[in-house]
């Protein structure tokens, strides 16, 4: 099975990147990060506290999530604008950092690559976590001062708040306790803050076929 885990802080490029990727490898693409995010927003429907394990654990085996590409549901409503707003930003590393929801979303997040048969999976722990047999590890980072304006340009805001916003979220996930945001040990790190996406991209699926052949070879 062909899996090509990609991990790194936000606005690193990760989803660009691993959406462009997984198309020129035609394999499916998986934003765990979206899986995080749909269950955030099934908890403040329903007001329960982000930090409150039992009961989010339990909303997210109660909550139909479904990913589509381009777009998210839950329970069959189109939450995929919702799940980016700053409402849910500043909840989603809560949630992200409670373990009873993260075994559950690996769970899940297994199932999904296993059925279509590989993907490229993006999130913080998938290298070191969810898939550490994966194809290929990659973990991208780019400067904060980058990052901040990535977002920016993509979703609008002030940056100086984005870069706040970013680094607390960088901070809660690579500080909790249950898989936090690591580089896996055979992980190639590379930083995107001065390279094209192409040039990126161009790269990483040389090195998933350089692989591929050497593991035959093997
Ligand atoms: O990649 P993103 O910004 O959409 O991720 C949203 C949140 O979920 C972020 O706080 C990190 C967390 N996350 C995680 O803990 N593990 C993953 N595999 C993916 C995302």
């Amino acid at each position: 099975m062909r899996v090509v885990a990609i991990d790194g802080p936000a606005g690193a490029g990760k989803s660009t990147i691993a959406q462009l990727l997984a198309a020129r490898l035609g394999v499916p693409y998986l934003d765990t990060g979206a899986m995080y995010r749909a269950v955030t927003f099934a908890a403040l429907r329903d007001g329960i506290d982000p930090r409150d394990e039992e009961g989010v654990a339990a909303l997210a085996r109660a909550t139909n999530i479904e990913l589509a590409p381009g777009r998210v549901t839950v329970d069959g409503i189109d939450v995929t604008g919702e799940i980016r707003t700053a409402r849910i930003n500043s909840a989603v590393s809560h949630v992200a950092a409670l373990s009873a929801v993260r075994s559950i979303m690996r769970a899940a997040q297994r199932e999904w690559v296993v059925a279509r048969g590989g993907g490229v999976v993006e999130g913080r722990d998938i290298g070191t976590v969810v898939f550490p047999d994966a194809t290929l590890k990659v973990y991208l980072t780019a400067r904060p001062d980058v990052r901040a304006r990535r977002r920016v340009a993509e979703s609008g805001g002030d940056v100086d708040e984005i870069a706040r916003s970013i680094a607390e979220r960088d901070r809660l996930d690579s500080t909790r306790s249950d898989s936090p945001l690591a580089t896996a040990d055979d992980s190639l790190q590379v930083d995107t803050s001065d390279m094209t996406i192409e040039e990126v991209v161009d790269e990483l699926q040389r090195l998933v076929l350089e692989k591929e052949r050497s593991d035959v070879g093997r």
